[in-house]
């Protein structure tokens, strides 16, 4: 499985998945830039915002009430915001393109 971040410039960083890491933690382990995951997927920093396309969602559990309210102040939020730390990849997770925000501050 291949995990595509595509920044806001449009850079394409690609990297083989590794089962039980989230899109977060394996960003952070490739030094992706553009997801920072200060708080370490705790749900409490917001540092990990990215955008997954509605077409990946059903691959990854529904968005929870502290991950909505965490994104509510992230800024340049969409409609496809998501927490990369609570997007989780597992065995069967088949390749995910997710998009960064500018800035994660
Ligand atoms: Fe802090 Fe995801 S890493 S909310």
């Amino acid at each position: 499985t291949i995990i595509k971040y595509v920044d806001a410039e449009n850079n394409v960083t690609e990297v083989e998945a590794e089962t039980g890491e989230s899109i977060m933690s394996l960003a952070v382990n490739n030094m992706v830039d553009g997801i920072v995951g200060e708080c370490g997927g705790a749900q409490a920093c917001a540092t990990c915002h990215c955008y997954l396309d509605n077409k990946y969602a059903k691959h990854f559990s529904e968005m929870s009430e502290m991950e909505e309210a965490m994104l509510e102040s992230a800024p340049q939020r969409t409609e496809t915001s998501r927490l990369s730390c609570q997007l989780m990849l597992k065995d069967d997770t088949p390749d995910i393109e997710v998009s960064l925000p500018s800035s994660q501050y």
